[in-house]
């Protein structure tokens, strides 16, 4: 009697157990992107090619590296193009193919190398309209990169002062009524960032690619995924940006620390990783490092 009575309950278990295993299996199919660099080695195929592997959902094209003090921000696209000349408006038809292919392309302020700081509120309004203008919804005739209309702003604040971005990322929202314009960050793993923290608080972004990479103590090292993997708690937890990243380096060389061996990537971390609803998916640094391991082809199934 004992036995019959409890067989409904084992097969209602039985049936809670499947359901669970199903989603488990159903929510491993990939249901993030990859975001790519692009722009900083003229030895990565066009930006055309980038959008045609089909493996990168948003491409930032990287770097506005001076901007700041009511200067005309400089673009810099290393072997690509040159923006001084106009040469870099053949981009323009590229970044609409981008675009059909459902590639949403962003421009990346700053990087690791330049020189760029915002002085006042004033200052990140100038900026701002400069972005609207000659990369954006606006008008202008210096758009360095032609008539096509990038989808956002990608902010990668290395250097300089920490101050006013937050002003920089309200008033590029400010232009939503007329278009959405897409606003990204790239901070470093250590929480909060020293330079983009009072900008990520605003709730702004639509996205945030987390770079764990040359910060060892937020990053994997060597058999040790606990630290990214509480990191990535502690971000997810704590920024409301609509999607959060996992920012890598696409090869050992891409950075002075950091790499994830693709097959420790899709079995170890980000299983783990994508059960939170923020998790977007991956970045990788960058399109020129990705052509030389083939990571983003290793991993693009599993993120
Ligand atoms: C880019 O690719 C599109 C097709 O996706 C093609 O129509 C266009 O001519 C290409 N542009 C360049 C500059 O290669
Ligand atoms: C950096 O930019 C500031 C503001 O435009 C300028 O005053 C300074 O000379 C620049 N420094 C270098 C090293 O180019
Ligand atoms: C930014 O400020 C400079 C210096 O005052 C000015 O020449 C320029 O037109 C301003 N740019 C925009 C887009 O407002
Ligand atoms: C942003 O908010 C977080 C809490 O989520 C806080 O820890 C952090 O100090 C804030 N950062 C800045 C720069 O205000
Ligand atoms: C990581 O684990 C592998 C396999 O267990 C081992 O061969 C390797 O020596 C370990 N590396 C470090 C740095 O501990």
């Amino acid at each position: 009697m004992e036995t019959i009575s409890k067989l409904p309950i084992a097969l209602a278990v039985l049936f809670f157990v499947q359901a669970f295993l199903f989603s488990a299996v159903a929510g491993r199919r990939a249901s993030g992107a990859i975001s790519v660099y692009w722009g900083q080695n003229g030895n990565e195929g066009t930006l055309n090619e980038t959008c045609a592997t089909g493996r990168f959902r948003y491409v930032n094209i990287a770097f506005i590296v001076n901007f700041g003090s009511f200067q005309t921000p400089e673009l810099n696209l290393a072997g690509h193009c040159n923006p001084a000349t106009g040469s870099c408006r053949i981009l323009s038809d590229q970044i609409r193919a981008c675009q059909r292919r459902g590639v949403k392309v962003l421009i990346s302020l700053g990087g690791g190398v330049g020189n760029y700081s915002l002085t006042s509120r004033q200052d990140a309004r100038n900026l701002s309209n400069y972005l609207w203008k000659n990369f954006l919804g606006g008008r202008s005739a210096s758009r360095p990169l032609g008539d096509a209309v990038l989808d956002g702003v990608d902010l990668d604040i290395e250097l300089g002062s920490s101050l006013y971005y937050t002003d920089l990322v309200r008033f590029l929202k400010s232009h939503r009524r007329t278009r959405h314009v897409y606003v990204s960050g790239a901070p470093q793993c250590p929480f909060p960032d020293r330079l983009l923290g009072a900008a990520l608080n605003t709730t702004l972004f639509d996205f945030v690619w987390i770079q764990f990479y040359n910060n060892p103590p937020c990053q994997y090292t060597p058999n040790n995924t606990a630290n990214l993997i509480n990191s990535w708690t502690v971000w997810t937890s704590s920024v409301r940006a609509r999607k959060i990243f996992l920012g890598l380096p696409a090869a050992p060389q891409a950075a002075g620390s950091g790499f994830i061996p693709a097959d420790v990537l899709t079995t170890e971390i980000l299983p783990v990783i994508r059960k939170s609803r923020r998790y977007g998916g991956v970045m990788l640094w960058s399109k020129f490092w990705d052509d030389q391991s083939g990571y983003s082809t290793a991993i693009v199934s599993s993120v």
